[in-house]
């Protein structure tokens, strides 16, 4: 394709970026990126630099770019359905194929699939799902939603809330007032050092009970949280953790939704984060993994219990009220049945767990010994490493010095290596596509030797 020049200014003047410094961006003072071709774990910018996508563009992409199978899928049903809805009992033939393969693979308590677009509104659907259903029970004073501090759940108005990190809060007007916080469950980062892993879990259960307690069990609704807290800063949880909570959502009947846009099809080297952590859902949320983000679509899976109420609220009030006119949207449901089919295929779950394992072994060999990283942790294809400032005290950079953004950068200068700098502390976190090999993982994990040793010394 022939360059345009004029790409960049047109990029200046007309387009609103996401999760970007506006006034920096359009007076020039931040890089812009074109990105115009990409293959298994690479992509190329138009300037023809080619450079390893260690986060899977925002830990989407799972079975690699480039994907012909899939690209295939997607033109076949352009041409012979773009389109149709699935209002009142409409479906196409990849659309129900897909909600088959989701619930053949999704834990056995679970029961239909709603279809989004992306992760936000999934999770969106399922509050109101949440409150339908207590509202169906006779509970309507049962409406609040519990989330984590640095769990991320989307930006809209419910999922902006849902997300517990203050970017996404300061100046939005946001938390709404339905949604409230507890403790994350982020042992790297507990109050009290001498606390062990087991000691802080028991604290965790403690601080969501007592929360429960204050508020009223009977104004409670849901619990939501992802397997492995994501963009909060890549951080598995402590051993015991989800057994933990589980007991006291149970105890004051308060369900549970887990957020498996991240973790869902096999990025723990498990289908679900559910499988890898023994999660008793209520309704699961998934997105990226579901077709690798080759076409928008996310999902709700909603568990029987639920399930069995919305059956008995539409008998009492009539269809339900809520759909969007993309819902199911047959493009990418052709999408999602031929990633999952790939997914199988090329064996990738596994692939996963075993070659993100060796990642995050090889990860903490490098680097765990630095004096200023403090953490290297992960799980399956989700790898992270925290820096600080003082090992010993614990003591954080201040977050002025940028240190993760600019280990961040220097990996990319130095060696072509995308990793992330999360937003909120300095954690660079890794994602990488399920195909990548050893080599590619030993690869990254030099580069970013090289680029610590740049930045930090
Ligand atoms: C766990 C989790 N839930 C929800 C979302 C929101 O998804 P989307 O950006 O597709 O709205 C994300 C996005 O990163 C996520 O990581």
């Amino acid at each position: 394709m022939l360059k345009n020049d004029q790409l960049d200014q047109w990029e200046r003047d007309n387009f609103f970026h996401p999760s970007t410094h506006l006034a920096q961006h359009a007076r020039g003072e931040s890089a812009s990126r074109v990105i115009r071709t990409a293959n298994g774990v690479y992509i190329e910018d138009r300037d023809g630099h080619k450079l390893l996508d260690a986060f899977s563009g925002l830990y989407c992409v799972n079975v690699g770019y480039g994907r012909q199978e899939i690209a295939e899928a997607i033109a076949g049903q352009a041409r012979e359905l773009a389109y149709y809805h699935s209002y009142v009992g409409h479906g196409t033939e990849a659309s129900i194929t897909l909600s088959k393969m989701i619930l053949d693979r999704a834990p056995s308590n679970m029961s239909k699939v709603y279809f989004g677009l992306g992760g936000s509104d999934a999770n969106e659907t399922n509050v109101k799902l949440i409150w339908y259903y207590n509202n169906i029970l006779g509970r309507p004073e049962k409406k609040k939603i519990i989330s984590r501090w640095r769990g991320y759940h989307g930006s809209g108005l419910v999922t902006g809330s849902l997300t517990g990190l203050e970017l996404f809060h300061k100046k939005f007007d946001l938390p709404l007032d339905s949604i409230i916080h507890t403790e994350a469950p982020y042992y790297f980062r507990r109050d009290n050092l001498g606390q062990t892993e087991e000691e802080f879990v028991t604290h965790c259960a403690a601080e969501l009970e007592a929360q429960i307690e204050r508020e009223g069990a009977d104004t409670i609704a849901a619990f939501i949280g992802e397997p492995v807290l994501g963009t909060g800063g890549i951080v598995p949880p402590p051993k015991g953790y989800w057994a933990a909570i589980q007991a006291v959502l149970k105890k004051h009947d308060i369900l549970l939704i887990v957020d498996e846009v991240v973790t869902g099809f096999g990025r723990l080297g498990t289908m679900f984060g559910s499988d890898h952590y023994c999660i008793e859902a209520d309704i699961i949320t998934i997105a990226k993994g579901l077709t690798s983000a080759y076409a928008p679509l996310s999902g709700s899976i909603i568990s029987e219990k639920v399930w069995k109420v919305l059956e008995q609220g539409t008998d009492e009030n009539g269809p339900i009220g809520h759909g969007w006119t993309y819902s199911a949207h047959p493009i990418c449901a052709a999408a999602g049945v031929a990633n999952l089919k790939l997914i199988d295929d090329l064996n990738l779950v596994t692939n996963a767990g075993e070659v993100g394992s060796y990642l995050n072994l090889a990860m903490s060999d490098a680097l765990s010994g630095h004096p200023s990283v403090g953490d290297v942790r992960g799980e399956g294809m989700l790898c992270a490493v925290e820096f600080v400032k003082d090992r010993d005290s614990r003591k954080f950079f201040d977050a002025s010095e940028k240190i993760g953004p600019q280990v961040s950068a220097a990996l990319l200068a130095q060696d072509k290596v995308i990793a992330r700098a999360m937003p909120q502390g300095d954690i660079l976190g890794f994602a990488p596509p399920f195909c990548l090999t050893r080599e590619q993982a030993d690869s990254i994990v030099s580069a970013t030797a090289r680029a610590v040793k740049t930045v930090l010394g």
